[in-house]
């Protein structure tokens, strides 16, 4: 298992361009399976989760090629199984993806049961339900959820949580559904509004996405298209604050800033100076120490949590208290228990992790447990006093393309060193 060298302290500065959206990439990919003639999707982020979805999609008998200019040819015209099974499903929970789209295709779908998982409960409840109004027969037999209908139908669908991969799943259920669906309280995410446009570029009467209330009328097939897939917000602001932390200076080139308003705003706060164009952002902290932000984690257009353990790890070096609330997870605070064998001063009370800006972080060996703590613990060991080596790097892997690579054109010195 490779493990991430950092030697901390360098001042980050200098420009990379930011790769595509790993949570836009995944959904549309599963969406591909909708499509009665092949599709092509480019901007397609190198990454194992990427990769665990090809191999998803090909187990399945669709016919799928990644190249090394980003590009995905997938031909779902023919598609024998209809199963995800427990391995793929268990190292990716997205997985559950497939779902509908196998579902009001092809009338079938078994997909593993995806299990506990290192942030929390995470059902998918509300997926299922969906599906159930909408006409399906589902069991859970021998830890798969099988479900079963003849052609799906339309139906008026209210939320209980907003869910990103819930609306994507029934948005894409009721693109070949019967009738005109109506999710209400639908997660407002750039991704799903990502994933829709694909959608309707190979066909699908959607309207809007992006909003509380999504309208899918239901077609009969859907057909080829070309797609570029949207940038990736929570790469672009990780790398803003790891800038941040380093009181360095760096432009960020393809990103997309509008989808990433209320991260810039709390980087504003603590002090960094923005600019932002259509595809660009720089983030300029003039040698100075961040100040300690309060944030609360919300549904989009809120504050996302997958940049909570990063701003866990500015606040643990700001001048100042921060407190930071997390309530879509429960459980997603791990990574304070290693910041904390870093020297970090912060205490849980509950959901919210009250931090206590410390001078200096002091390298040493952590642990990554899960996607975004591991980010947070990289950001940690850029800024800490000496040499962090962070272990079960595959937790990185999972959503940040080539991060050794980009921050060492940032300055850093960071390398990977295999077991
Ligand atoms: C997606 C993102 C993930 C991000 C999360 C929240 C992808 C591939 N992953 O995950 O990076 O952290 O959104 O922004 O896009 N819930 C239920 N029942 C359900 C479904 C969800 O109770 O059937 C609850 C969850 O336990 C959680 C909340 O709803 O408390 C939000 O989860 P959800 O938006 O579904 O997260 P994911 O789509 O899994």
């Amino acid at each position: 298992m490779d493990k991430l060298l950092i030697k901390g302290g360098v001042r980050l500065s200098g420009e990379i361009s930011i790769s595509g959206a790993k949570n836009a990439a995944l959904p549309i990919l599963a969406g591909t399976l909708l499509a009665s003639e092949p599709v092509t999707i480019s901007n397609v982020p190198h990454l194992k989760d990427v990769a665990t979805t090809i191999t998803l999609l090909q187990s399945m008998g669709v016919e799928v090629t990644f190249d090394d200019r980003l590009n995905v040819e997938a031909d779902a015209r023919n598609v024998p199984v209809r199963r995800a099974p427990y391995e793929l499903v268990k190292t990716m929970r997205a997985s559950i993806l497939v779902l509908g789209p196998l579902l009001t295709r092809f009338g079938e779908a078994d997909v593993s049961l995806p299990g506990g998982c290192a942030i929390g409960a995470r059902p998918v409840n509300l997926h299922v339900q969906g599906l159930q109004a909408m006409g399906a027969k589902v069991t859970v037999e021998n830890g798969f959820i099988k479900a079963r209908t003849r052609r799906l139908k339309a139906a008026h669908i209210v939320f209980d949580t907003v869910t990103v991969t819930g609306t994507e799943n029934l948005m894409m259920a009721a693109a070949l559904a019967d009738g005109e669906t109506v999710l209400e309280n639908a997660a407002r995410e750039p991704e799903v509004i990502d994933l829709a446009s694909f959608m309707i570029a190979m066909g699908a009467k959607i309207s809007g996405a992006g909003t509380s209330t999504v309208r899918i009328e239901g077609v009969e097939s859907l057909g080829g298209t070309s797609y570029e897939v949207l940038p990736d917000r929570i790469e672009t602001g990780t790398y803003l604050v790891a800038a941040a932390m380093t009181g360095g200076r760096i432009r960020l080139k393809r990103a997309a800033p509008k989808d990433l308003e209320a991260v810039l705003i709390k980087l504003g706060e603590a002090g960094a100076e923005i600019k932002t164009g259509k595809d660009w952002v720089e983030l300029d902290m003039h040698g100075k120490r961040p100040r300690a932000v309060s944030i609360k984690t919300l549904p989009y257009p809120g504050f996302p949590t997958d940049m909570q353990a990063q701003f866990c790890a500015m606040n643990s070096i700001a001048d100042g208290v921060g407190t930071i609330t997390e309530t879509i997870f429960e459980n997603r605070f791990q990574h304070v228990l290693e910041l904390q064998r870093m020297g970090a001063n912060i205490r849980i009370e509950g959901n919210v992790a009250v931090c206590t800006g410390v001078d200096k972080l002091t390298a040493a060996p952590v642990m990554a447990t899960d996607l975004r703590a591991s980010a947070g613990l990289v950001l940690a060991g850029l800024a800490a006093e000496g040499d962090t080596l962070v272990d079960r790097i595959y937790h990185v892997d999972r959503g940040y393309e080539r991060i050794e690579e980009k921050l060492r054109q940032l300055g850093a010195e960071i390398r990977r060193v295999p077991r």
